[in-house]
């Protein structure tokens, strides 16, 4: 079965990660596909609204490490830019349902999301520096937004997981619920959201992002300039080694 699912239903696309044997860690395949999702559903009318979720126990462990070291994304056009080019731009309303570890871009693409259903057992964490690289889809912009300066700080220098209550608390999601309804509550809204007028849901997004949209898709560049060039340095590499030995990592020489 394919690693990422799309359902379409009373224009409602589903787009789910299907990876659970890698804790839904993203492969360049799977970006692809999520970009190819997300394009398809901003130019097929039919589609009103997109829910991106994973499962119950996890949401993504972020990029895949294997790929990471095999086949780092090169230039504009690799799939992970794609689709974070895509999420940051799409025009219709796009729901997030999160439970369990939401690592790396698991937690970045939240920011891109308009509304974020997280179950009580939801832990967000951004942990590039541990990793040897640095922020990605404009969360070194959009994070000291939201939090504030020093909680994104130490969210984003430490790297260490938040739970969704206290993701909450610094406006990072809509509801916490128990693990196996997120999924549920978070296709009714959008089953809700689908009945509404689709272009007055286009213009209310786009008035409430235009401002910065240029910043964003700036920042998402430079990040994305540095973080290519950061996954091939000796930091990133010993972290990865380290992960695939299963080991911890030593930065001491570095
Ligand atoms: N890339 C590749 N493989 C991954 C992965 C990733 N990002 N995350 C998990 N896996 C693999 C593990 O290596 C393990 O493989 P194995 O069964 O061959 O040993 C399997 O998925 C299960 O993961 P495990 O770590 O045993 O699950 P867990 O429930 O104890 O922990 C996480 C879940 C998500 C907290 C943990 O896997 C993790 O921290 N992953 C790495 C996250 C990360 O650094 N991502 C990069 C962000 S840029």
């Amino acid at each position: 079965m394919s690693d990422i699912l799309t359902h379409t239903e009373a224009g409602v696309m589903t787009v789910t990660l299907n990876r659970l044997e890698r804790k839904n860690s993203l492969t360049s395949d799977m970006y692809a596909a999520m970009a190819d999702a997300l394009q398809h559903a901003s130019d097929d009318a039919s589609i009103r609204v997109v829910v991106i979720q994973g499962h119950e126990t996890v949401f993504s462990a972020g990029n895949d490490i294997g790929d990471f070291l095999n086949k780092p994304p090169s230039g504009k056009d690799s799939p992970v830019f794609r689709f974070l080019r895509g999420i940051a731009a799409f025009p219709k309303p796009l729901i997030a349902a999160v439970c369990g570890p939401a690592v790396g871009v698991g937690t970045t693409m939240l920011f891109h999301c308009d509304l974020v259903y997280a179950g009580d057992n939801a832990a967000f964490s951004m942990p590039f520096v541990n990793l040897g690289l640095c922020p990605e889809a404009a969360s070194s912009l959009l994070v000291p937004q939201m939090m504030g300066y020093h909680r994104a700080a130490e969210a984003l220098l430490m790297g260490e997981p938040f739970m969704a209550e206290a993701a909450m608390e610094v406006g990072l999601g809509n509801p916490v619920l128990p693990p196996t309804e997120v999924n549920g509550y978070a296709l009714t809204q959008a089953r809700k959201l689908a009945a509404k007028p689709i272009t007055s849901l286009i213009e209310t997004k786009h008035l409430m992002k235009k401002g910065q949209m240029s910043a964003v898709l700036h920042q998402m560049d430079e990040e994305g300039a540095r973080f290519g060039h950061m996954l091939r340095e000796p930091a990133a590499r010993e972290a990865f080694g380290a992960f695939m030995e299963k080991r911890k990592p030593d930065f001491s020489k570095l």
